[in-house]
């Protein structure tokens, strides 16, 4: 974590139960307002949904290559994933909801090839996202100290770090001894539940709140196995 997303999250965790008060936009009357108010905000939301849905889009489409090569446990950490970024996705939506404005559409193009090919390229993209992107977008919002923005910003950082952490438990076999995994990763009994409010990613049924957000446990969905 960078010094100054650290102390972002240290100070939120400190004032901020991390309860999404969107309400508080309430008061802005209209979509108007809300630019002047926080322009640099909304475009940091608005590149982070994109962001998000590129994710979204990979991680189906990795998944479903992953299935049709036979490496269902891969395909399940991919499918796992695509709903943590679906979760960071509408998180940056709502935001920019409150705020009275609504996402840009743009047009997302997927590179989908093998699945050696899939996970280096997605523990590079989640790398990215962790030291480029998220502390980038994290210091355009401090220009404005819109507290929701900040906060989603950190939730994906945070839930991008358990992602990068997963992929290089397998990228550790991703070199020619790659078919290996069939023994190695494919035979583990994953139970994969992702936080529905900040989409933290763990494999295991949770016994105690959110890792990130610190909600309850009850706020973990199940993933099913894709098929
Ligand atoms: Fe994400
Ligand atoms: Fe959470």
């Amino acid at each position: 974590m960078t010094e100054i997303s650290k102390r972002h999250f240290l100070y939120l965790s400190a004032v901020s139960p991390f309860i999404f008060q969107l309400s508080a936009f309430a008061a802005q009357d209209d979509g108007n307002k809300s630019a002047v108010t926080y322009p640099r905000t909304i475009a940091v939301l608005q590149e982070a949904f994109s962001t998000e849905m590129i994710a979204y889009k990979n991680y189906i489409g990795y998944t479903s290559k992953a299935l049709s090569e036979k490496y269902p446990n891969i395909a399940y950490l991919f499918y796992s994933f695509s709903y943590s970024e679906i979760v960071h996705a509408d998180n940056y939506k709502q935001i920019l909801a409150a705020l009275g404005l609504a996402v840009k559409p743009f047009q997302i193009e997927t590179e989908v090839r093998d699945t050696k090919s899939n996970t280096q390229k997605a523990a590079q993209n989640e790398l990215k996202k962790i030291q480029a992107t998220y502390p980038d977008f994290m210091r355009e919002l401090e220009t404005e100290s819109c507290e929701e923005a900040i906060v989603s910003c950190m939730y994906s950082w945070k839930s991008h770090k358990q992602h990068e952490e997963k992929i290089k438990e397998i990228r550790k076999y991703s070199g020619i001894f790659f078919s290996s995994l069939r023994s190695r990763i494919e035979g583990l009994n994953l139970d994969f539940h992702v936080c529905k409010v900040c989409g933290s990613t763990i494999d295991k049924v949770p016994d105690l709140p959110c890792v990130i957000c610190n909600k309850p446990k009850s706020n973990y969905q199940r993933i099913e196995r894709p098929v």
